[in-house]
């Protein structure tokens, strides 16, 4: 069970309008701003600088809000402080700026993540006004693209570009920046404009000479912790068990544009699930939670005893789920295998007068991390990622995993180089499985840069009608 506090997705509950917004990347902060989180030290942050330094990898911390990561950074001279969600499901910086309809609301929705004022800085530069992200559940935000200098990381763990592209929204509706670190065919001014990549900030990194080979190591960390790391051009060995396998990243459309990798296999305990699956599953730091076919959804919740809720396309679970030790979810991707213990996937909600919702029979009621796919993209989100060590290798087009190591407080970084095969202590697996399934048609570089971020709320409650049927009918959930 979670002890961090989720005023976020209760109030959400409470209003029960819109959904849980779960993959509404948009407007995550603005109901963040009141939630206590329980903050964890930063693990030993010298001796990883020291690490840092001497490996030529760069580090910084991430702020676990449980729902989305948050980096740290600054833009422009003088520093201008931002909280950017940390995205792996898109390729585009950008920014709010205070003068959009959004942040100049009395709401102060812009507040915790921050906002830009390119005329404050005098090292702004503008590039052009084609900037137009929009997400698949309606949000996004249009407006410039700019330069400025960009300083990641804080202190003397932070490392400065002097000069990076991103967005400014103009207009927006989404409360808070992203930092998507992606493909750069992915990028909004390839799919939309039409226009060539830019280098973002991975890509900046290594033509900056930062980091050598544009690749980064995800460590999230476990759900009760509140800071996980990224690491661009590194691996930590100190952070995973067993050996990093690596496998490679899948083609949609012929183009390796998002970070699809095929799974094969899926676990709940001992019973096999599903086996011989050549399933395309999204990588996404950007999604909360975890989205999969709904048969396997189905089964999973009748075994664990979920109940489905198909307005807003998500389950709840007796709290007490999360210390059940035979309900791991274990997911098998050609070779390597990555466990998901139950306490991973039950999420706390807590309202915010404090108190937690309950079922009519009174066992207190906790959100469950896997949702059905529908029509949409299979998404390992948050809750899947958290149990994994992943190494983004987008210079080899290649996702190393290995299972992680939680509450961590050593550190082994080791750089990663040039050429193939790169990535330290990575083994690249024998015969992986090409995908077969669960790609789209449409090419994301040709249309728009999201079109595989995580389904629609929509697609999902479409495909869900069925599945409640059999089980659940009412959710019963009391909230206080
Ligand atoms: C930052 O630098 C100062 C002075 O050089 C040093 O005392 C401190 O330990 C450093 N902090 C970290 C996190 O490395
Ligand atoms: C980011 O900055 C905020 C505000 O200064 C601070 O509270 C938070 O701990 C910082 N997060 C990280 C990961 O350094
Ligand atoms: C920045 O300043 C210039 C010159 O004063 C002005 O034309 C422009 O509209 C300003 N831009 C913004 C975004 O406020
Ligand atoms: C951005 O794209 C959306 C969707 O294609 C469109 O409706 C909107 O008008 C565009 N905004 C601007 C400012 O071009
Ligand atoms: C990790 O640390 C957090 C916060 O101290 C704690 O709640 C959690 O149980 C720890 N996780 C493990 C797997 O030890
Ligand atoms: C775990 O064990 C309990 C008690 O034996 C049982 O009721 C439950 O169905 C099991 N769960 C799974 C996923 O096998
Ligand atoms: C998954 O992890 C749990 C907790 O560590 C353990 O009990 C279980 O045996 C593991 N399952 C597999 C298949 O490794």
């Amino acid at each position: 069970m979670k002890s961090t506090t989720w005023a976020l997705l209760a109030s959400s509950l409470i209003a029960s309008t819109n959904g849980l917004n779960l993959q509404k990347r948009s407007d995550g902060p603005a109901r963040v701003i009141s939630m206590s989180t329980e903050r964890r030290k930063i693990d030993n942050p010298a001796q990883r600088d020291r690490l840092r330094r001497r490996t030529g990898a760069v580090s910084a911390s991430l702020d676990n809000e449980e729902t989305l990561y948050f980096v740290n950074a600054t833009i422009g001279t003088p520093a201008q402080s931002l909280r950017l969600h940390l995205d792996t499901g898109s390729s585009d910086l950008w920014v709010n700026t205070p003068s959009s309809t959004l942040c100049k609301g009395t709401s102060q929705s812009c507040a915790f993540a921050g906002t830009y004022t390119a005329n404050s800085s005098s090292t702004y530069e503008y590039v052009g006004s084609w900037f137009n992200i929009s997400y698949v559940d309606g949000s996004g935000a249009s407006g410039d693209y700019v330069t400025d200098t960009f300083t990641i990381g804080t202190g003397n763990s932070s490392t400065t570009l002097d000069s990076l592209q991103f967005g400014i929204g103009y207009t927006s509706s989404s409360s808070q920046g992203i930092l998507g670190i992606g493909y750069t065919v992915n990028e909004v001014q390839v799919g939309r404009a039409g226009k060539s990549a830019y280098n973002n900030l991975p890509a900046q990194m290594v033509a900056d000479g930062v980091i050598q080979s544009n690749a980064y190591s995800l460590w999230l960390n476990d759900l009760d912790a509140s800071t996980g790391s990224i690491l661009f051009g590194g691996v930590d060995s100190d952070r995973y068990t067993g050996t990093l396998e690596t496998l490679p990243v899948q083609k949609q459309a012929g183009v390796y544009s998002e970070f699809l990798i095929t799974l094969t296999e899926i676990k709940l305990g001992d019973t096999t699930l599903a086996s011989d699956m050549a399933l395309a599953v999204l990588l996404d730091s950007g999604s909360s939670l975890t989205y999969l076919p709904d048969d396997i959804v189905q089964t999973i919740y009748d075994t664990v005893g979920a109940t489905y809720d198909s307005s807003e396309g998500v389950a709840y679970v007796p709290c007490s789920l999360a210390e059940t030790t035979n309900s791991s979810i274990i997911y098998t991707f050609s070779t390597p295998v990555i466990n998901v213990t139950a306490s991973e996937l039950v999420l706390d909600l807590v309202t915010s007068s404090g108190k937690r919702p309950t079922f009519r029979n009174g066992q207190t009621a906790c959100l469950f991390g896997i949702a059905p796919a529908g029509s949409g993209t299979n998404v390992l989100g948050d809750t899947f990622l958290r149990s994994a060590y992943v190494v983004y290798d987008l210079a080899n087009n290649e996702i190393s995993l290995a299972q992680t190591k939680f509450n961590v407080s050593t550190s082994n970084v080791q750089e990663i180089s040039t050429g193939t095969t790169s990535v330290p202590g990575a083994a690249t697996i024998a015969n992986a499985v090409a995908a077969t399934s669960g790609l789209t048609v449409i090419s994301s570089s040709s249309n728009d840069a999201e079109s595989a971020a995580p389904p629609l709320l929509v697609g999902g409650i479409a495909a869900a009608a069925a599945l409640v049927s059999s089980t659940v009918i009412g959710l019963g959930l009391i909230l206080v």
